[in-house]
């Protein structure tokens, strides 16, 4: 097989078609036709924009216009005419099927314009519209965490460090603690959309566009709210892919973070949580089992992302100044982490929302003695007790207690007192889980009052997101 195609695009200076093997090798239409809709848009404005810099006539714009119209629509009804194209790429197909539309004035649209600057605009496009897409499944998931931290407020689950138990909690105080890194997940993606909001056009293929052309016009008509500052930077410069991939990397850490808990939570030893149904698999084999496959993977898909921000990040090192073919690496990675992070996302809030957390097994759970120790410190401390002091002379009575057979809250007073006199009756109240839960009413504390504040900033926050996906 010969590939003639590309070569009306560049092809005057050669005398032989690449290599058919090649020509495979190099063609990107496969994965950026993903971009048509963005490069569609992208020839409406430039035609608008060169007949408004009198390079063409304002009804040869409005041809163009209207024939580019035409071919969104027919690129929407009929995906086998997309499927059969042997065209390089997604610029290519366009002005392709221009051409085939509207013979020479098809040609003229390619006037003053590069594909280095094109490609770049294009795919800002395409992730200031990915971010909004997942940042939209995060509204979810943060909606299914308010909603389960309002459903379950006031249900306590021993707090644990090193995966051992040492102060009490409150689930909803848990909850809300993998919902502000969802939120903060939120904040960045914006962060990076907000970095891909400049439009390059008007950079040419490197060193801007040789024609009297308003970039400012033409950035405001594909909704970029400013222009890039230098054309040859323009052409080469992938941080906004970068900052994005960086931040899908750190959702689907989060992510993978909630699910680890969600394993560990279902798993008889803990028994915190009831799998739903509807996002759990069976065994082949044996018939007992229930399995937390949505949450394994969520952490499983994880390190694709990664993956991707490490392949995008090591594309662009050693770059040499100005557009390199090596940057058209740079949508197979961001396309694949967009999918697996919206799927994520989406399972994630959708499996969290049906759970069922136990709360019978929690409240037994969180009645520990063991977790009220600090509690036992701190008694003293309020007597005056320096707290190193103090610390010691608990850490003595655990050691009596657990030679006793007893737990802290059973030791009688007297057996207490020949570890400090200052210990009294009212000692048992500080014992109690209620008593830790509420004496951490500090902000940000787990107290139940102070958890419904934060749920209440929570929401308030959410509403903020929505507003603006
Ligand atoms: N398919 C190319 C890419 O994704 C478009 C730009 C091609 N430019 C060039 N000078 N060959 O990067």
């Amino acid at each position: 097989m010969t590939a003639p195609e590309s070569q009306k695009m560049w092809g005057g200076r050669f005398e032989r078609a690449p290599d058919a093997s090649f020509y495979e090798f190099e063609r990107s239409w496969s994965f950026d036709r993903r971009m048509l809709p963005q490069e569609l848009a992208l020839d409406r404005a430039w035609a608008r924009a060169i007949a408004a810099a009198g390079i063409l006539t304002n009804e040869e714009g409005e041809r163009l216009v209207a024939a580019l119209d035409e071919i969104e629509a027919r690129a929407k009804s009929d995906v086998a005419w997309l499927d059969a194209s042997k065209a390089e790429d997604v610029h290519h197909f366009a002005e392709t099927a221009l051409i085939e539309k509207l013979g020479p004035l098809g040609a003229k649209l390619h006037t003053g314009r590069s594909r280095n600057e094109m490609v770049a605009t294009e795919f800002r496009m395409y992730v200031k519209e990915a971010v909004r897409e997942i940042r939209g499944a995060l509204g979810l998931l943060v909606r299914a965490i308010a909603a389960q931290a309002k459903a379950n407020l006031g249900i306590p689950m021993p707090g644990t460090t090193h995966m051992q138990h040492a102060q009490p909690l409150l689930l909803s105080h848990w909850l809300l603690a993998h919902g502000e890194a969802f939120q903060r997940d939120a904040e960045r993606l914006a962060a990076a959309a907000a970095g891909a909001d400049a439009c390059p056009l008007g950079s040419g293929a490197l060193t801007g566009c040789a024609f009297p052309l308003d970039r400012k016009a033409l950035a405001r008509d594909l909704g970029f709210s400013r222009i890039t500052a230098n054309s040859l930077d323009a052409v080469s410069d992938r941080d906004f892919a970068l900052e994005t991939l960086f931040a899908l990397a750190t959702l689907a850490m989060h992510l993978s973070r909630l699910a680890e808990d969600m394993v560990l939570f279902a798993s008889p030893e803990f028994g915190f949580i009831e799998l739903p149904d509807e996002y759990s698999t069976g065994s082949s084999l044996m018939p007992q089992k229930k399995n937390p496959d949505a949450w394994e993977l969520i952490r499983g898909k994880t390190g694709r992302i990664y993956g991707s921000l490490f392949a995008l990040l090591t594309t662009c090192k050693g770059l040499p100044s100005s557009y390199q073919r090596d940057l058209q690496e740079d949508k197979e990675p961001l396309f694949a982490a967009h999918d697996q992070a919206l799927a994520m996302t989406r399972i994630a809030a959708a499996a969290l929302a049906a759970t069922k957390f136990r709360e019978a097994r929690l409240r037994e759970a969180a009645q520990d003695p063991a977790l009220v120790a600090t509690e036992v410190a701190d008694y003293l401390v309020a007597q005056g007790i320096p707290f190193r002091e103090a610390h010691e002379i608990v850490g003595k009575v655990l050691r009596a207690a657990e030679q006793d057979g007893k737990s802290i809250r059973e030791m009688p007073l007297e057996r207490l007192k020949q570890f400090s006199p200052l210990f009294g009756r009212d000692l048992s109240t500080v014992l109690t889980l209620e008593s830790a839960l509420a004496r951490r009413g500090v902000a940000g504390g787990t107290a139940p009052g102070a958890v419904r504040a934060a749920l209440a900033d929570f929401n308030a926050r959410i509403a903020k997101l929505e507003e603006n996906p």
